[in-house]
């Protein structure tokens, strides 16, 4: 269970004359990602099986991502009565398959799969903090603060039990390294690209790589200096790297400057796919 549910939202405030149609493209393909996040709960249960205060931990965790799914569907829902969820999901899902049985990580160790996910944790913060600063409409942005909120929380969870398991397994710096990196590259693999695809009702054939720029042409943009800063500085905590140290210091500097180009770059190409 959650720390809020959907009737914490001021569903009654909602403004529809700075509803942006581009936003709402947005929270449909997210909406259908978190709702998916059962599946994701199952394979971290498959992963740490002799950890049952972890699986445990991972099974909320799972209920508060689709809890994410269900509010940002209902916010769609809202803003576009023309939106069917149920058809549109069942196209992602059948399209987007998780492998849920695997018997250990497919990042090579425990202390590996928990870096991936504070990758993707502090990623989202970051995507939701990103949403909520650069909308106008108030519900929009109600909703993108309490998820922002629990994404950074969930980060938590999986930072502390990372560093359980990096005592027990030494995982190198540079092996965590190639982890996040790699999880970030993984970032324009299908699963948000083909979301968009089903959520915007598209009727011409599913593209990859149309969808991913389509998708980060209309989300990247909005991150401003903080949000980059925060995300990228957590990531390297997490591969064990100082965020406040000179390193970490350079290497986000760096980071802005090379994630403010590209994005300036899709938005001049991509925005109106
Ligand atoms: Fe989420
Ligand atoms: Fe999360």
């Amino acid at each position: 269970m959650g720390l809020w549910t959907l009737n914490d939202i001021p569903w009654d405030r909602l403004d529809r004359s700075k509803l942006d149609p581009e936003m709402v493209k947005i929270a449909k393909a997210a909406c259908m990602v978190e709702y998916h996040s059962g599946d994701y709960g199952a394979y971290l249960c498959s992963v740490f099986p002799g950890d049952p205060e972890f699986a445990a931990a991972a099974t909320d965790w799972a209920e508060e991502e689709i809890q994410h799914g269900k509010v940002l569907r209902h916010y769609a829902q809202l803003a576009d009565p023309s939106f069917d969820f149920d058809e549109a999901f069942a196209r992602f899902v059948a399209g987007h398959r998780i492998e849920i049985d695997a018997d250990e990580s497919i990042r090579g160790s425990r202390c590996g799969e928990l870096v991936a996910r504070c990758v993707v944790e502090v990623g989202t913060s970051a995507h939701y903090s990103a949403l909520r600063d650069s909308s106008e409409e108030p519900v929009f942005r109600e909703i993108c603060r309490r998820i922002a909120a629990d994404e950074f929380r969930h980060y938590k969870l999986f930072y502390s039990n990372m560093k359980r398991y990096q005592a027990l397994e030494r995982v190198s710096t540079i092996s965590r390294v190639k982890v996040a990196a790699k999880r970030l590259i993984e970032s324009t693999d299908d699963e948000l690209a083909y979301a968009y695809h089903c959520g915007s009702g598209e009727t011409r054939p599913y593209d990859r790589r149309r969808c991913t720029m389509a998708y980060a042409a209309r989300t990247l943009p909005r991150y401003r200096y903080e949000h980059v800063e925060l995300g990228f500085g957590m990531t390297l905590k997490a591969v064990g790297i100082k965020p406040q140290g000179a390193l970490g210091r350079f290497l986000t500097r760096l980071a802005w400057a090379v994630f403010r180009r590209y994005a300036q770059g899709l938005q001049r190409k991509f925005a109106h796919t």
